[in-house]
């Protein structure tokens, strides 16, 4: 980070001085220091980890182990970072204290600043409770990946008049909940301008248009490390993972062919000589 650490209000503040808000994902050590470094404003711990990292076909089966593990790493990689974690699955629909103590969990155990909870409605008991409970909460509205089986895939939300209107309901609603941080994933432009506009709080997009207050990206769907398509919403920035493989079948060559390691790779003792060991053994 290139100033101090951001804080709550913060984030306001640059909403109100109309400064884009920049958040990335990251996951590892390496991955946090990167955007440490790159001065990001917010680094998320998504639980899109499943999928990128984990190998899953979606988030659900992330759990929360999982998520505590990679906060501390990012952590450590970040130490003055403005860091969110994600509530993965179920973890905030087993009872209101099962949601603040998991949401605790993140914070006290993996080092967050913030979590961040997917869902409108079905979510806002809960939400109320962590906030409550004095821990900092940003919302997750439009396309929910923990939802994905129910939405039926990942396609864009709230497409006609009912079910737009019903998403800036609940962005009202979790407002007044008390949320400090909004993302909205995979809606019409025009709605992610309408709920940045309507709400004092910051809106940050994922395919959710231009008009929002700050945009977030997935660590590898930017930086290039996966195989297969992008999300129409994701814009490529370098394309890391066949530099990875170029990398990796040079090594692979040079351990065949002899090359590696070479004299400058290894290590040599003034101290022995091999024929005075052979007397030892
Ligand atoms: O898990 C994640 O990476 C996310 C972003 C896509 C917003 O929730």
């Amino acid at each position: 980070m290139g100033e101090d650490k951001l804080t709550t209000t913060g984030f306001f503040r640059k909403k109100e001085r109309q400064e884009k808000i920049v958040m990335v994902t990251a996951y590892d050590f390496p991955g946090a220091q990167a955007a440490a470094q790159a001065g990001v404003d917010v680094v998320l711990v998504g639980d899109s980890l499943g999928m990128v990292v984990l190998g899953y076909e979606s988030t659900v089966l992330v759990t929360m182990e999982d998520m505590i593990h990679h906060s501390k790493a990012v952590r450590r990689g970040a130490p003055s970072a403005f860091i969110v974690a994600d509530m993965p699955f179920l973890s905030c629909h087993l009872g209101i204290s099962e949601s603040v103590k998991n949401a605790g969990r993140l914070i006290q155990e993996g080092g967050a600043d913030a979590v961040k909870i997917e869902g409108g409605r079905t979510s806002f008991a809960a939400i109320e409770a962590i906030c409550n409970a004095q821990i900092p909460v940003v919302g997750h509205l439009g396309l929910t990946p923990q939802s994905v089986y129910q939405l039926g895939g990942y396609k864009v939300q709230s497409k006609d008049e009912q079910s737009a209107a019903t998403t800036i309901k609940e962005a009202r609603r979790l407002q007044e909940i008390g949320i400090f941080m909004l993302v909205m994933e995979c809606v019409p432009a025009a709605l992610g301008s309408f709920v940045s506009s309507d709400l004092h709080i910051p809106v940050i997009g994922i395919g959710a248009g231009q008009d929002c207050d700050g945009q977030v990206l997935v660590f590898h769907d930017l930086l290039g490390i996966k195989t297969g398509d992008l999300p129409k919403f994701a814009k490529q920035y370098q394309q890391l993972f066949p530099e990875m493989v170029t990398g990796i079948e040079s090594y692979a060559a040079e351990v065949r062919s002899g090359a590696f390691p070479s004299k400058e790779q290894q290590y040599e003792v003034a101290g022995y000589e091999i024929q005075d060991l052979m007397k030892l053994t």
